[in-house]
C-alpha cells in the first residue's frame, strides 16, 4: 500500500456502521433495517410523553422531549438507525406561515396561493427559529448507543408546497397543480424559495449532527411525467448538490413516493445514495432498474405490521431475498400506522436481525 492510500484510510470517516456501509453500496449479509414513523402514537411511551408536551409541535420544539421520544423506538427494537423526531412542516412554520395538527384531522396552515403570499413568507430567520430541532440532533449524538446511526430529514420542496398552497393535507392538489400549471413562473418562485430553505437548514442538521439525509417526497406520485421532471426530481437534485458542495460524503436517501417507473429516473438522476421505495414497488424491477444505480431501502406494507404473523413474516423474508443480494436497507414502504400493535414490530425486527 502506498503513503498516499495509506493516509486516505487512516483520514477516512469511521464508516463501520451498517447503515453507512449500506449507503456507501455495500451488500451485507445481515441487511440494517430502521422504520418510518418508529417513534409515534402506535408506542404508548409516545403518547405518555406527548401529553406532557402538550401538543404536537410543542414536542417538535423540546429538545429533551423529541430526544426521548426519538430514543423510545431504540430501547425497544434497537434498529440501526434513529430519525430525528420532527416534521417536513416545520419549514412553513419557520417562514411565518400559520400552522396548527389538529387531532384526528392532521395539519391545518393558511394556504399561500399567490406572489403576494409568497412576499409576506419571511426566508431570513430559519435557522434562527429551528434552533430547537439543532439542539435535539446534538443531544441525540450524546446519547445514541455507537453503533447506531442518526437520520436527519426535510420534506421534498414539492410536498412541502403541497401542504404551503392546500392548507392542508390533499386528495388531487387541485390548488397546487392549477397554480404550477397556470403560473409555472410563480409556482417555481415557491419551490425555489423551498430549495434555498430546505437547504439551510438540511446543512445546519448535519453541522449539528445528523450522519445520513433523508428526503420525503410523500405526494410524488400526484405528478404526471413531465412534472415529476420538473418538481421532484430537479429540486431534490439540486438540495443534493448544495449539500454536497459542502459535505461531499454526506449519505442521502431520497423518498419519491407512488413514482412508479419514475423510480429510475429519480435513483439515476438525482445523485441520492438510496431510494426509499414505496410499498407498491414490484421488488425483481427494482433490484433490476433502481438497486443498479444506488442502494435501496424499504417496503413492507406498514398494514402487514398490523396483521403480523405469517402474511408479515412471508412477505419480509420475500423482500428480503430479493433486494437483500446487493445494498439494502430494510424498512417500510410508509409509515407505521397508530394502529400497529408493539409486540409484532418485536416480531420483525427479529425476524430481520436473524435473517
Ligand atoms: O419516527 C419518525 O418517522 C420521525 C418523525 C416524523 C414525523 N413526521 C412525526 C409525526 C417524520 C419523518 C415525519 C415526516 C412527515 N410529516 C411526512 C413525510 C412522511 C410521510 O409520512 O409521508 C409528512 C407528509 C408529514 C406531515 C404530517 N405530519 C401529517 C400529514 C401529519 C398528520 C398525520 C398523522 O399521522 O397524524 C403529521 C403529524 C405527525 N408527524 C405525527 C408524527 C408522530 C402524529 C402527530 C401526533 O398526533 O402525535
Amino acid at each position: 500500500m502506498g503513503n498516499r492510500e495509506a493516509a486516505e484510510i487512516m483520514n477516512a470517516p469511521t464508516n463501520d456502521k451498517n447503515m453507512l456501509k449500506a449507503l456507501a453500496g455495500e451488500k451485507q449479509a445481515r441487511p440494517p433495517f430502521w422504520f418510518m414513523r418508529q417513534a409515534g402514537r402506535y408506542l404508548p411511551e409516545y403518547r405518555a410523553t406527548r401529553a406532557e408536551a402538550g401538543d404536537f409541535l410543542s414536542l417538535c420544539y423540546n429538545p429533551e422531549l423529541a430526544v426521548e421520544v426519538t430514543l423510545q423506538p431504540i430501547r425497544r427494537y434497537h434498529m440501526d438507525a434513529a430519525i430525528l423526531f420532527s416534521d417536513i412542516l416545520v419549514i412553513p412554520d419557520a417562514m411565518g406561515q400559520t400552522l396548527a395538527y389538529k387531532e384526528g384531522e392532521g395539519p391545518q396552515l393558511e394556504p399561500v396561493r399567490s406572489s403576494a403570499d409568497l412576499d409576506r413568507l419571511e426566508t431570513g430567520r430559519i435557522t434562527e427559529h429551528l434552533q430547537p430541532v439543532f439542539e435535539t440532533l446534538k443531544g441525540l449524538r450524546r446519547e445514541l448507543p455507537p453503533e447506531v446511526t442518526l437520520i436527519g430529514f426535510a420534506g421534498a420542496p414539492w410536498t412541502v408546497a403541497t401542504y404551503m398552497v392546500e392548507g392542508q393535507g390533499s386528495r388531487d392538489f387541485a390548488n397546487a397543480k392549477s397554480w404550477a400549471f397556470s403560473d409555472e413562473a410563480g409556482f417555481a418562485r415557491l419551490i425555489n424559495m423551498l430549495v434555498e430553505a430546505t437547504t439551510e437548514y438540511l446543512l445546519a442538521q448535519i453541522e449539528a449532527g445528523a450522519e445520513v439525509i433523508q428526503i420525503f417526497d410523500t405526494w410524488a406520485g400526484a405528478l404526471s411525467e413531465t412534472e415529476f421532471n420538473k418538481w421532484c426530481i430537479a429540486p431534490v437534485k439540486q438540495i443534493v448538490a448544495n449539500l454536497r458542495a459542502k459535505y461531499p460524503d454526506i449519505p442521502v436517501i431520497g423518498f419519491p413516493r407512488g413514482a412508479g417507473a419514475g423510480y429510475a429516473n429519480f435513483a439515476a438522476q438525482t445523485g441520492v445514495n438510496a431510494v426509499s421505495l414505496d410499498t407498491s414497488v414490484p421488488l425483481e424491477w427494482a433490484r433490476d432498474n433502481v438497486q443498479t444505480s444506488c442502494a435501496v431501502q424499504g417496503n413492507l406494507d406498514p398494514l402487514l405490521v398490523v396483521a403480523g404473523g405469517e402474511p408479515m413474516r412471508r412477505e419480509a423474508n420475500r423482500i428480503l431475498e430479493t433486494l437483500g443480494n446487493g445494498p439494502f436497507i430494510f424498512n417500510l414502504g410508509h409509515g407505521f400506522v397508530p394502529q400497529t400493535p408493539p409486540e409484532h414490530v418485536e416480531e420483525l425486527s427479529e425476524l430481520i436481525r436473524n435473517y
